[in-house]
């Protein structure tokens, strides 16, 4: 068997003892969602640390856990934490915690971050639903033997993020009053911050906003067939855009100012993703 798909079952089969939870909707906690895990009905969770194999975040403060439960009545798994390339796993590890709420039976997937902002109309503490993104500086969690239980070696990328789901996100933001850019994002390596040539190469070839997750994510769940969006807020005018130097803790600054916002969206989101069929 292909050895990234060993793992994968590997890994299930250890959440599975801990729990038989059947999640619908699943989430990634980024910057400024991290306490939305206080808003989840929990019913049980699993320290990514407990499951053997398991990529464990190397980011101070990014805690490493699924949690199970309930937004409403929706049956939810979130990811409150998550593991990024710059941190020295291989892509396919990147990407593994996601494919695992696919396997769990989440197939519709909300995935969060802190971006910066290239399109200088996004300011700091937009929120942005991702219409479509740019991998192409980073390597694709699908290069290797294509894993045929997930899906096919060449897969179609033309809608990658949902246009029912981002349908939600806007109606949902527009009935609670939440202003909702939508924008093309693009994923770098990091763990530097761009340089302005890179920001405006980037914006050349029409990224609104850029970050270092994400988008891989995202192909390798469309890669399984997963229903996916994505929500970026806008932590910082990225480089070049302002004469101060980008640091993690003005990003950190601006998600958790906005984190009310943030947190409100993707709740109700999540309630209306649940009254679809
Ligand atoms: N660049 C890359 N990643 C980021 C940024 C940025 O400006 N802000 C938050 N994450």
């Amino acid at each position: 068997m292909n050895p990234i798909y060993d793992k994968l079952i590997n890994c299930l089969d250890q959440i599975h003892k801990i729990t038989d939870f059947q999640p619908e909707v699943g989430l990634v906690l980024g910057s400024g969602l991290g306490g939305f895990g206080e808003k989840i009905k929990i019913s049980s969770t699993v320290d990514y640390s407990s499951i053997d194999g398991f990529p464990v975040s190397t980011v101070a403060g990014h805690a490493g856990r699924f949690i199970f439960g309930y937004v409403g009545d929706v049956p939810v798994v979130a990811m409150q934490g998550r593991v990024h390339y710059y941190e020295g796993y291989k892509m396919t590890d990147v990407v593994l915690p996601v494919r695992l709420m696919c396997m769990l039976g989440a197939k519709k997937i909300i995935l969060t971050n802190a971006a910066g902002g290239i399109n200088t109309t996004f300011k700091p503490g937009t929120l942005m639903s991702l219409t479509d993104h740019i991998t192409s500086f980073v390597p694709s969690p699908l290069i290797g033997q294509n894993i045929d239980e997930l899906g096919v070696r060449f897969p179609d990328m033309t809608t990658v993020y949902d246009e029912k789901l981002r349908k939600i996100l806007k109606d949902t933001a527009k009935s609670l009053d939440i202003p909702l850019k939508e924008g093309v994002y693009i994923q770098f390596t990091g763990p530097a911050y761009e340089t302005p040539a890179e920001i405006r190469a980037a914006r050349t070839l029409g990224a609104d906003a850029v970050g270092m997750s994400t988008a891989v994510e995202a192909m390798a769940l469309r890669h399984m067939g997963a229903r996916v969006c994505a929500v970026s807020c806008i932590s910082n005018p990225a480089a070049g855009l302002n004469k101060k130097p980008l640091t993690h803790e003005e990003v950190k600054e601006t998600a958790d100012m906005v984190s009310d916002q943030f947190q409100k969206l993707i709740y109700n989101s999540i309630i209306n993703m649940g009254k679809e069929e």
